[in-house]
């Protein structure tokens, strides 16, 4: 899977796509060409066939119902249906968000939109490993309240919140509970009733699925959920996403999520200990090493750490044999340190010290011992070099 000797971690950035998935998509850029809109023949029968059954495992693998599930063009659209649907249906009635400081900027940016037109957000601060208590949300709640948003897994570093007591309490306080589950979804089992999920957005391209298909959740019993449609021409998606739908992408991300479903255990396991391998090798020779997140709720794949005194763009950019980042690839055109690093109480000269390390399926134990090979080596000759130990030296 590596392209030449450059060692792929980052992986919550984007996956590579499983050869099974794109095995599964390629008739469809073929003879199978069918509008799954259009059945008054084969062609657009089949294609219809296809798009159903990827939407029951997608149903299944979250324990929704077939119709509650919404195609999308990835977690970004479904968050911005997901939070304007609700809220502009609210308008003149409630008009409080509750977030956190730590969600993704497909969250932050929709909510800052959102005060522009006249809704009030709270967003909650979380403790040093970047995780939010449910107690924070229970003492937000108002009665103008409409819409909790918290994330399931940070995607930076890889904090998993307690998805199931927020719920609870959005469930007794009659809120909607919205989880950005990018992160989280194929790789985490969720099961949207039991953990009280209203609304819940996903994406195919974070599971070795293709880009450009994403899914949202959209709960349609006790409450049933109406949604303003954001993207109207046609009343696809029974009304809440209009537009022709990608078979063949949808078809791959079924795959992908049947696939990541069946390994779902193993996968965990063989990711965690190549990331506890990966974190106590790199911490043992540099003890200044500050791990992000938490050690215990964490993604399995997930390693986010801070090197004090060396800059994290300099130190990807001199390991030329491992591709990593500095903190959401999503934002990372912007130079700003990461909100979620100094979200975490860390100064900006710490936060510009943050490197991520996203594992994969395709990661063999080799590629990651050469990898802590090159990155202990990497900072230890920055460190060398750096002005301090200079002037210690003379
Ligand atoms: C937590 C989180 N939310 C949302 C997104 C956006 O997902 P997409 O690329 O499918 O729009 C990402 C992608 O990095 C993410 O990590």
């Amino acid at each position: 899977m590596a392209m030449d000797s450059l060692i792929y971690l980052d992986n919550n950035a984007t996956t590579p796509l499983d050869p099974r998935v794109l095995e599964v998509m390629l008739p469809y850029y073929k003879d199978r060409f069918g509008n799954a809109a259009s059945i008054h023949h084969r062609y657009g029968h089949e294609a219809k066939i296809t798009v159903e059954n990827s939407r029951k495992i997608l149903a299944n693998e979250l324990n929704a119902k077939i119709r509650e599930i919404v195609f999308t063009s990835g977690a970004t659209e479904s968050i911005n249906l997901a939070i304007k649907g609700v809220c502009e249906n609210e308008v003149g009635k409630k008009n409080h968000i509750i977030t956190q400081s730590t969600e993704h900027k497909a969250v932050l940016d929709v909510c800052e939109s959102m005060e522009k037109r006249g809704f009030e957000v709270t967003y909650l601060p979380v403790n040093s490993e970047g995780g939010v208590e449910p107690n924070q949300v229970k003492e937000a709640m108002r009665d103008e309240t409409v819409l909790v948003a918290i994330m399931h897994a940070n995607n930076e570093i890889g904090t998993i919140q307690p998805i199931k007591e927020i719920g609870e309490i959005c469930r007794e306080n009659s809120v909607y509970f919205l989880v950005d589950a990018a992160q989280s979804f194929g790789k985490l089992s969720i099961d949207v009733k039991e953990l009280n999920i209203d609304l819940l957005a996903a994406s195919a391209h974070k599971i070795y699925g293709p880009k450009g298909i994403g899914l949202l959740y959209v709960n349609q019993k006790n409450p049933r959920i109406k949604l303003k449609s954001q993207i109207e021409g046609g009343g696809h998606e029974r009304g809440f996403r209009s537009g022709t739908l990608p078979v063949a992408l949808i078809a791959g991300f079924g795959e992908a999520v049947k696939i990541a479903s069946i390994n779902r255990e193993k996968e965990n396991e063989y990711l965690s200990h190549l990331r506890d391998k990966m974190i106590n090798e790199i911490t043992a020779n540099h003890f200044d090493t500050i791990v992000n997140g938490s050690r215990v709720n964490r993604l399995s794949n997930n390693i986010n750490l801070c090197f004090p005194g060396i800059d994290a763009e300099t130190l990807i950019m001199k390991m030329k044999g491992v591709a990593c980042s500095t903190s959401s690839a999503c934002s990372s055109a912007n130079l700003e340190p990461s909100h979620v690093i100094k979200a975490l109480g860390h100064n900006n000269e710490l936060a510009h010290s943050a490197v991520r390390f996203s594992l994969g399926r395709f990661n063999t134990e080799d590629e990651i011992d050469r990898a802590i090979t090159e990155i202990n080596k990497t900072v230890s000759l920055m460190k060398e070099n750096s002005p301090r130990q200079r002037l210690l030296n003379v």
